[in-house]
C-alpha cells in the first residue's frame, strides 16, 4: 500500500544487434546472454517483446566491415541492415511494436567515431549534422516509429525535426540522447557492433564528462527547444542523480539507458556468486523509475519482463 513506484514491462526498452545472413545467431563474448541477430531472429525477438508486454525495441546494426567507410556513407543506403531491420519488424508486428532507431555514424565508419572527422581525426559537427538528417529520413522511410540521435552533435535534433516535417513525417518522434557521457561502461556495446578494433582515440570531444551535471541540463534544454519529444540520460546507474535533475528541471518523458557495461557487471557479479540475477536486474531497473526515469533501455529488458510476468 505504501510503495510509491512500480516497474512494469511497459517501462522497458529492448536494445538489439542485427547481423547479416538468416538463420544467423551471434553471441557477444563481453555481453554474455547478448546475441546479434539476424533479421529474421529480429523479428521473431520482436514477437517475444510484444508477448511479454515490451513496448519499443532499439535496434543497433553490425555492419560488414567492407560496407564501413571513413564517411559511413553506408548510413544513408535505403537497404542498409537498419533498413531491413525495421521494416521486417513492422510487416510482421505492426503497431504492436515500437521501433527506436539509432542515429549516429559510428555503426558505418571505418574510424568508428560517430561522426565525419577532419585529418587530424576531429570530429565535425555541422558536417555530421547533415549526414545524420539523411540516417534518419533513410530510416524514417524504412518505417521507424522513434528517431534516437546518440551522436551528441550540437543542433542535430532541430535540423532532424525540420527535414522529418519537410517530408512529411510529422508523427515521428525523436527520443534525443540528450545528455550522454563519456564513459568507460560502452566497451560491450562497441564489440556487439563491431567498432572497438576500429575506434582510434576517445569520444570527448563531442560526449559529456562524467564530472558534469549543470551541462547536462543545458544540454536537454537544447534538445527540448530544438523539438525533442524525450530525452535519454546515459549511462543509467552511475548517472542517476542527473536523471532526477532533468525530470524535475523539465517535466518530459526521460529515459535512460542501463548499457552494456552495467550488463556485464551484473552479469559478471552473478558468475563469481556475488549476487542473485533476478534480484539485481529488478532492483536495478526499479532504481531507475525511482529517480523519476518513464523507462529504461536494459539488455535484460526480456528477462525482467519474465520476472515481472
Ligand atoms: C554510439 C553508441 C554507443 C552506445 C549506444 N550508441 C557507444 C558509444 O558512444 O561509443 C552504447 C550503448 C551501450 O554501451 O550499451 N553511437
Amino acid at each position: 500500500m505504501h510503495r510509491e513506484n512500480t516497474l512494469t514491462p511497459a517501462n522497458l526498452i529492448w536494445p538489439l544487434f542485427v547481423t547479416e545472413g538468416t538463420g544467423v545467431e551471434e553471441p557477444v563474448a563481453s555481453l554474455p546472454g547478448v546475441s546479434r541477430w539476424s533479421v529474421d531472429g529480429i523479428v521473431a525477438r520482436a514477437k517475444e517483446a510484444v508477448a511479454l508486454g515490451i513496448p519499443c525495441l532499439a535496434l543497433f546494426p553490425n555492419t560488414q566491415p567492407e560496407r564501413r567507410s571513413e564517411d559511413g556513407r553506408e548510413a544513408l543506403n535505403p537497404d542498409n541492415l537498419m533498413c531491413r531491420a525495421i521494416r521486417a519488424i513492422k510487416d510482421a508486428c505492426g503497431e504492436d511494436i515500437g521501433v527506436l532507431t539509432d542515429v549516429a555514424l559510428d555503426p558505418y565508419t571505418s574510424h568508428g567515431q560517430d561522426g565525419l572527422i577532419d585529418a587530424a581525426g576531429y570530429v565535425l559537427n555541422d558536417a555530421t549534422v547533415e549526414m545524420l538528417v539523411g540516417q534518419s529520413l533513410n530510416q524514417a522511410a524504412a518505417g521507424a516509429d522513434i528517431i534516437a540521435p546518440s551522436d551528441m552533435m550540437d543542433g542535430r535534433i532541430a535540423a532532424i525535426r525540420a527535414a522529418l516535417e519537410g517530408e512529411g513525417h510529422s508523427n515521428i518522434q525523436i527520443m534525443s540522447y540528450a545528455a550522454k557521457y563519456a564513459s568507460a561502461f560502452y566497451g560491450p556495446f562497441r564489440d556487439a557492433v563491431g567498432s572497438s578494433g576500429l575506434l582510434k582515440g576517445n569520444k570527448k570531444t563531442y560526449q559529456m564528462d562524467p564530472a558534469n551535471a549543470e551541462e547536462a541540463l543545458r544540454e536537454v534544454a537544447m534538445d527540448l527547444a530544438e523539438g525533442a519529444d524525450s530525452v535519454m540520460v546515459k549511462p543509467g546507474l552511475p548517472y542517476l542523480d542527473i536523471v532526477r535533475a532533468v525530470k524535475q528541471r523539465f517535466e518530459v518523458p526521460v529515459f535512460a539507458y542501463q548499457v552494456s557495461g552495467e550488463y556485464a557487471m551484473i552479469e559478471a557479479a552473478v558468475t563469481v556468486g556475488a549476487g542473485d540475477r533476478d534480484a539485481l536486474v529488478l532492483e536495478t531497473l526499479l532504481a531507475f523509475r525511482r529517480a523519476g526515469c518513464n523507462g529504461v533501455l536494459s539488455y535484460h529488458a526480456a528477462h525482467a519482463a519474465r520476472l515481472l510476468g
